[in-house]
């Protein structure tokens, strides 16, 4: 053994999510348990007794007593809109009047007032704002967050959003994903049609060339890009090297999950008014359907149906889709909504915002406990795992470990 970095030990419970090669993780609690940490890496879990018998504390970095604590792996947030300028806080009190989110859209608020507002922000601004996000969601919990651009619609500032995000990536210990997501809205200045040939001719080949973006999404809804528009960015994007995500079915049934399916996305998000056969098609392309329950409960929506995926063994993952339209930072708060707004276990909620959130950015081996997996980790001042959606409203992350070093404690 090189490198013993952690040992954390007497656990009131270890939940230990597990990779099942095929259909997304599994939990099996452990009590009175330990994890010992080696090179970034988790080298074992189990019973404390057999696991500080192999890895002795006195041979480690940092020893957590974790006595009437939980271990549970770091969260990944596998949809967010993170880098933008401003809020909108004001628009929060017009939806409570009545107001839908598609109205103050068409009027030129929503995306577009957040379009305004970043490309008259300098990079530093952005930066800053990104990194502070950053450090919340880090406090509670999350180790891995996948981050969009989109509130640039045009090349420059599409390019110094993902630039921002780079940049952000490499000062904070939160491992960041990059997507591009020109195709957020139509800019006011041009029409759909005009903005889609923008995105395929100019922006597409030069965010390759930037290199930063691992993804490429679209916004596939009514009065946004229709399905033919989406298709042609993703498959563009697809030449691009790009690998494609869709938020499909939000406000209506547009076919957006049938795209995905189609293209072999590796996520469909939103999915509200998604059908029975449009998960069927997701799962038989191995697309991971990603909910973000924060979205439908900001709008007062009607949540996806979670169960019925589940159902139907799709690997479901949870997202905050922290954006100035649902200003919410929190896997646990997603986990909550997860479990009392879509009536999902919570069980299933802690793979959701774990495991099955890191193969939505296509990372197999994340959000797992288990050898051989990074040692991401989050110690929670709480005797199980349960009470992260169980207690809500409130964040019960004490310690986060990032590859096996403390990156937060409070
Ligand atoms: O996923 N629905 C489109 N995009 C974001 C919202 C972005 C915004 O309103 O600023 C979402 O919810
Ligand atoms: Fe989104």
């Amino acid at each position: 053994m090189s490198g013993l970095d952690a040992v954390i030990h007497d656990a009131a419970e270890i939940a230990a999510v597990r990779s099942n090669d095929g259909s997304g993780g599994e939990l099996e609690t452990i009590e009175s348990g330990a994890v010992a940490v080696g090179d970034g890496e988790i080298e074992a879990v189990g019973e404390t007794d057999s696991v500080v018998a192999e890895y002795p504390p006195e041979n480690a970095d940092t020893v957590i007593d974790a006595s009437g604590k939980t271990v549970v792996p770091g969260f990944v947030d596998p949809h967010t809109h993170a880098v933008f300028a401003g809020d909108r806080s004001d628009e929060f009190e017009a939806k409570l009047r009545g107001k839908s989110y598609q109205e103050i859209l068409a009027e030129g608020g929503g995306i577009l007032r957040t379009v305004r507002a970043t490309r008259n922000a300098d990079d530093e601004t952005l930066l800053e704002n990104l990194l502070n996000h950053l450090d919340v969601m880090l406090g509670h919990g999350s180790t891995t967050v996948e981050v969009k651009s989109g509130y640039g619609l045009d090349t420059e500032t599409e390019l110094r959003m993902l630039d921002v995000i780079e940049r952000a990536d490499e000062r904070h210990p939160i491992d960041i994903v990059a997507t591009y997501m020109g195709a957020h809205a139509v800019p006011e200045e041009v029409s759909a049609e005009e903005y889609v040939e923008e995105v395929i001719d100019e922006q597409l080949p030069a965010v390759e060339s930037q290199g930063i973006a691992a993804f490429c999404d679209v916004f596939c809804e009514e009065g946004v890009f229709d399905v033919e528009q989406s298709r042609r960015v993703l498959e563009a994007g697809i030449d691009h090297g790009l690998a494609p995500k869709v938020h499909a079915e939000e406000f209506v049934r547009l076919g957006g999950a049938g795209l995905a399916a189609d293209l072999g996305a590796t996520s469909a998000d939103h999915l509200l008014h998604a059908t029975t056969e449009d998960v069927r098609a997701l799962n038989d392309a191995g697309t991971v359907p990603v909910l973000l329950p924060g979205t439908a409960f900001g709008l007062g929506a009607e949540y996806a149906d979670a169960q019925g995926m589940l159902e139907a063994d799709a690997p479901v993952a949870l997202a905050t889709d922290f954006n100035p339209n649902c200003y919410a930072h929190s896997m646990g708060h997603a986990m909550t909504l997860g479990c009392v707004g879509m009536r999902m276990t919570p069980g299933d909620a802690l793979v959701g915002a774990t495991h099955n959130a890191a193969r939505a950015i296509d990372r197999p081996k994340g959000g797992l406990l288990e050898a051989g997996a990074p040692a991401d980790l989050c110690v929670l001042d709480a005797p199980s795992f349960v009470h992260v959606p169980y207690n809500f409203g409130v964040n019960r992350v004490e310690t986060v470990l990032k590859d096996g070093e403390v990156v937060h404690a409070r």
